[in-house]
């Protein structure tokens, strides 16, 4: 279930900030419309009833739930604004609230029909199949009904990934709910600003103290995604938050599976390399074989 399309009272209160990088970046408004149930049997646009009752259970977070988890029906969501438009997808800031109650999360949406094809390579998915073969003929041929397949496989991938990442107590996101091309997770918070979102490692100076326990709290997410036979497999400082103190690693959907993707360990060696590489423009040396060759070493 989506926010109604067009223009909304939600777009009208963004204001564009100027962009720290090519992506588009957007301010919020702390302002969100007001929506008094009694008038009116739907919510406005960009409002919505809380989507969690009306998913699955197996497809909501696992337990026990985080204390800021909003399980009640009659919760309303709120989209604030968008964190990052993508290629694939759009990350939007969204509220669940009621009562004196809220929590913020990062709403994922992937697209699909009418969108742009899906960029990612092949390579990450060998290995994994749509369950039917007309569904792997779609994906192949680019038509609209194989681009919904796609979103809808990403999607899953993501939260499939994202809830094993979180069992095996890897810094990710807590992921809430998956519903359709939809994935609700925690919101990584600025500490200064509720309401931005954690910069990425890749915004940090070489001067920042922070630096050197960031790496060891790295390499400690890596030996755990080796020691569940996993790369990341698109592991760069964009792909890192820094909230605070704490790094956490987000944008899962191409993880690998060592043991059933022939590339995996390409992709595993080429995160190796793209962290060294970073750290070491920053003053921080460290071998990346030696860092693969110790991953190694956590397999399994
Ligand atoms: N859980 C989250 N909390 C805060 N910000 C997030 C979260 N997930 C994504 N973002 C923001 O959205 C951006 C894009 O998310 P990402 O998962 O990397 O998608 P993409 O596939 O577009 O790279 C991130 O760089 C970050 O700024
Ligand atoms: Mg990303």
């Amino acid at each position: 279930m989506h926010f109604p399309e067009g223009e909304s009272s939600t777009s009208a209160q963004l204001t564009r900030s100027a962009s720290t990088d090519s992506e588009t970046q957007l301010k919020f408004r702390k302002h969100k419309p007001v929506w008094n149930e009694s008038h009116t049997d739907e919510p406005p646009a960009g409002q919505r009833f809380s989507t969690w009752p009306f998913v699955e259970k197996g497809l909501r977070g696992p337990r026990p739930y985080p204390l800021w988890l909003i399980e009640d029906a009659g919760a309303i969501d709120t989209e604030l604004g968008i964190l990052k438009t993508g290629k694939e997808g759009d990350v939007f800031l969204l509220e669940r609230a009621i009562g004196q109650r809220q929590s913020l999360l990062a709403a994922k949406r992937y697209r699909s029909r009418d969108h742009l094809q899906f960029s990612r390579s092949q390579a990450y998915s060998d290995g994994r199949s749509a369950r039917r073969s007309r569904d792997n003929r779609a994906i192949r041929n680019n038509s609209a009904y194989g681009r919904d397949i796609a979103a809808l496989q990403w999607a899953n991938a993501e939260w499939t990934y994202l809830l094993r990442c979180y069992e095996a107590g890897i810094p990710v996101p807590y992921p809430v709910q998956i519903d359709g091309t939809e994935i609700l997770m925690e919101f990584i918070a600025d500490p200064d600003d509720q309401f931005a979102a954690a910069p990425r490692l890749q915004q940090l100076s070489r001067f920042d103290p922070r630096l050197p326990s960031l790496w060891d709290q790295l390499v400690d997410a890596l030996e755990k995604f080796a020691q569940l036979g996993v790369a990341h497999g698109d592991l760069s400082a964009y792909n890192l938050l820094v909230s605070g103190e704490r790094l956490v690693v987000i944008d899962v959907p191409q993880c690998v599976d060592l043991a059933g993707n022939p590339n995996g360990m390409d992709f595993l060696h080429r995160d190796c390399v793209n962290l060294c590489e970073w750290f070491a423009s920053k003053g921080l040396e460290h071998d990346p074989d030696e860092l693969f060759a110790s991953l190694l070493g956590h397999l399994f």
